[in-house]
């Protein structure tokens, strides 16, 4: 009996010693194991007289109920102790700023050409695609420029191993393609896409670039339908305080030709070195389209004219967004791009 109290006395103790929950099932295998203290003490029966046992044995048992009532009710202390250290460790902060994501972004030259394409979409205008790759037939003999003409050297291009076939200079040649599809019906297109130089690189030229081609056809199209448009898209695009100049010059498949100069963004047509000191910068080429071009198109020139521009749309994002060096574009600098 004094065995068995001394027993209970120091597991009680023990048990207020478990301080974690591992310490407290380590007691739990010392004191009530199958080789625990208390199952220790139930051997010192054997030493008892037979009056003594049946008191002995309840003894026990009350010291076992009491014990594994205390280690249970400990035990569910410890744990939700533990669980409330651990939320309180492993708190979130939600005051901290936040990972930032980077979601992707329009690059600026696509940026521009939904811009023109709302805006020539608005006037009547309908894309037409065009392929990159084409034949010499197409970007110069159906635009009025044979082998040898001296109009070539504007536009030197890349050619591919295959006598004839090269990379287009110009978008040009998809009047030809749109003319042939759609003859004799009346046109009014817009045709956008890669351009291919062989070119010195500098701040204004670049050996690709984006072109904006337009073509209309009909019947009674005049030069006065040319400038009239051209000049209501620049307003619509730079805003209608736009200054603004036709300037006379030559194209092969067009005949008047002229091209548009906007004021120059920089100096505003003071002059500085992007505008080369005269206060312009050149957007488009445009043109009445030349009878022999109408004709390779399948129209009757005795019946049919129409107004064609070209449009360098680098050089109008240029414009746009203030930018003072065409190799931006593709120099894949997030830098710049991230701008937009
Ligand atoms: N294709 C010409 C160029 O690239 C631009 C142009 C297009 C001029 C249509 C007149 C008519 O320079």
């Amino acid at each position: 009996m004094d065995s068995l109290d001394t027993v209970y006395t120091e597991a009680t103790a023990g048990l207020q010693q478990a301080k974690t929950v591992t310490e407290l099932e380590a007691w739990h295998r010392d004191v009530l194991g199958r080789k625990g203290s208390v199952q220790l003490a139930t051997r010192t029966v054997g030493q008892l007289s037979p009056e003594e046992r049946p008191v002995f044995g309840k003894r026990i048992n009350e010291v076992k109920r009491s014990l594994s009532d205390a280690y249970e009710e400990r035990l569910a202390a410890l744990k939700a102790a533990e669980l409330r250290a651990k939320m309180a460790a492993e708190t979130l902060d939600v005051t901290l700023p936040g990972r930032r994501s980077y979601p992707g972004r329009v690059h600026p030259s696509t940026l521009t050409l939904r811009e023109i394409y709302r805006i020539w979409g608005d006037m009547g205008f309908q894309v037409y695609r065009s392929r990159d790759v084409e034949s010499d037939e197409y970007n110069f003999e159906l635009l009025n420029i044979p082998a040898h003409h001296p109009a070539r050297d504007m536009w030197d291009t890349f050619h591919t191993t295959t006598p004839g076939v090269l990379l287009r200079t110009h978008t040009s040649p998809g009047q030809i393609h749109a003319m042939h599809e759609y003859c004799p019906e009346p046109i009014r297109v817009i045709l956008p896409g890669m351009c291919y130089r062989y070119e010195q690189i500098t701040a204004r030229a670049e050996i690709q670039f984006h072109q904006v081609e337009g073509l209309a056809v009909g019947q009674n199209i005049t030069l006065a339908d040319l400038k009239g448009t051209l000049a209501d898209f620049a307003r619509r695009m730079f805003g209608p305080e736009t200054q603004m100049r036709f300037r006379a010059n030559y194209f092969p498949f067009t005949e008047p030709s002229a091209e548009l100069d906007i004021e120059c963004f920089l100096c505003g047509g003071k002059g500085c070195p992007v505008c080369k000191y005269t206060g312009w910068l050149e957007i488009l080429g445009s043109g009445m389209v030349h009878p022999t071009v109408l004709r390779n198109g399948g129209y009757d020139p005795a019946l049919y004219s129409g107004f064609a521009f070209g449009m360098g749309v680098e050089r109008i994002a240029m414009l746009k967004y203030g930018i003072e060096d065409i190799r931006y574009f593709w120099a894949n600098d997030l830098r710049f791009l991230e701008q937009f």
